[in-house]
């Protein structure tokens, strides 16, 4: 059958076929836009051939559906879980929490299967700063005083609850800094003066002296609490941004050699040693230093197979990371950091765009929710324009701009869908096409075009395969189409 929207229409209105059904026999396209009357909405469906564009412009996109375009296989998208996420959440009635988080985890909503969380404090925390082992700021090497706290606690439950509604859920974490009685200069936060992990590399060599077995241990000690409440760690960073030392919120700097020999000589063995399968990523840090997990991917593959970027670096250039992918295939890319400010309608967008389309198998966005201030966020420091995807206004929910960009993703490519290599994505100073597409585990495509022009474009799009779909793309969207299998 040649889909035509009559028969989409028709089709979509048969209550008896099933989701599966619909999503295997017709196209169908849906839209979030920013004037914000689009929200993950069911829009014309572009139909087979080169259609009718009228007066529209046109814009023309490719992609390989066949296994000659085959790329990355994608794990998930989301955001981080922080204090500010939980407390806020929290805050709501339990009825409203169950709706918002079948909202966030299942398909009813963005299906999110990726999260990322802070273990301890980081900027996005209420005061005061804190890791699961502060002991009174007295050394601790056997890590008698490790507890999660009300805070670790809590987060800990979020997660299990989100991994019970999605079970492909992969959770990773990351620390903002280690304890203050591991670093040199004491604290967890407030001076950038000795801001390093006690480990001996500054002087005779990683593990001469100091703490890094402790610090090894801290890692399995909090992988195994969340683990007893529900929360399995699907991976971690050692450090949250290491080349960033700031007195503001926790921060702490770690060299690229010393990363590689923390991880190699002592978080790797011991989290392995522990019978645990936790992974462990490079870096977690922004694109204008790729010698650094080159250095950490060298000096550690024996635990290391992926790299964690964010979008900080100025410019920003996310063909970082396919150059990346050609000096290292194997190796595994995520997005694990990008703000969403408010009043930018596709800032989450672009930030998952431009990385998917570089080989990225995943993007978390910062952060999953805040309160209607942007916070809590510690008093001394640390972003206070670092809006949630959703936020907690008083016990009611915002979904924001930034929360349907990356469901227009995250709803249509699901894990284990196969990116798949196109052409004609193009950005003027006047605005844009980009484009993403995939081969979805059950045989049917999803590409998202992101349209930033003020007016309407007619996108004719051919596949390797040969086929040709057309249909008009919204001005100022992010809009999904969903092709049915290609036989
Ligand atoms: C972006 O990074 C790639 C890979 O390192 C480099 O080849 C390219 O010149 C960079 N582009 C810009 C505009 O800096």
């Amino acid at each position: 059958m040649k889909p035509t929207l009559y028969t989409l229409l028709s089709l979509a209105a048969v209550s008896s076929a099933s989701p599966a059904e619909k999503r295997a026999n017709s196209a169908s396209a849906y839209s979030s836009n920013s004037a914000g009357n689009y929200k993950l909405s069911s829009v014309a469906a572009p139909v087979q051939g080169s259609g009718s564009p009228g007066s529209e412009s046109t814009w023309k996109l490719s992609i390989d559906d066949t296994s000659s375009g085959y790329k990355q296989t994608i794990v998930g998208f989301g955001a981080a879980v922080t204090d500010a996420t939980v407390t806020s959440f929290n805050s709501l009635s339990s009825s409203s929490l169950q709706t918002l988080l079948n909202q966030l985890m299942t398909s009813s909503g963005a299906d999110f299967s990726l999260m990322r969380h802070t273990i301890g404090a980081s900027d996005l925390s209420g005061d005061p700063a804190y890791t699961y082992d502060d002991n009174g700021n007295t050394a601790d090497p056997s890590l008698s005083g490790f507890n999660l706290g009300d805070r670790g606690n809590a987060m800990a439950s979020m997660l299990a609850t989100m991994k019970s509604l999605q079970s492909n859920l992969k959770i990773f974490g990351a620390p903002w800094s280690a304890p203050g009685w591991m670093k040199l200069n004491g604290v967890i936060d407030g001076t950038t003066n000795q801001n390093n992990l006690n480990d001996g590399y500054l002087s005779g060599g990683t593990g001469t002296s100091g703490y890094a077995s402790a610090f090894a241990q801290y890692f399995v000690k909090y992988i195994q609490a969340y683990k007893n409440l529900g929360a399995t760690i699907d991976a971690i960073t050692i450090q949250n941004e290491p080349l960033n030392s700031q007195s503001g919120y926790p921060t702490m700097y770690v060299y690229a050699d010393e990363s590689a020999q923390l991880i190699q000589n002592y978080v790797g063995p011991a989290i392995s040693n522990a019978g645990l399968s936790t992974d462990i990523w490079a870096y977690d840090h922004n694109t204008d230093n790729s010698d650094y997990p080159q250095t950490v991917i060298n000096g550690a593959g024996q635990y290391v197979d992926t790299v964690a970027w964010h979008c900080y670096a100025d410019p920003l250039n996310w063909t970082v990371l396919s150059e990346f992918h050609d000096n290292n295939p194997s190796v595994k890319q995520y997005m694990t950091e990008c703000w969403t400010p408010a009043g930018t309608w596709n800032q989450a967008a672009d930030f998952t765009m431009g990385p998917l389309q570089n080989w990225a198998v995943g993007v978390t966005a910062w952060t999953l929710g805040t309160d209607s201030s942007d916070g809590p966020h510690l008093s001394t420091g640390g972003c206070a324009t670092c809006q949630g995807l959703v936020t907690i206004n008083d016990g009611s929910v915002i979904y924001q701009p930034a929360y349907y960009m990356m469901a227009q993703f995250s709803k249509f490519m699901p894990p284990g869908a196969i990116v798949l290599s196109g052409t004609g994505s193009y950005t003027y100073s006047s605005g844009g096409v980009q484009s993403v597409a995939s081969l979805n585990p059950d045989g049917t495509r999803t590409v998202v075009i992101e349209n930033t022009f003020s007016n309407d474009i007619y996108v004719t799009l051919s596949t390797q395969s040969g086929q040709e779909w057309s249909g008009n793309v919204p001005s100022e969207s992010v809009t999904t189409w969903v092709l049915p299998a290609s036989s």
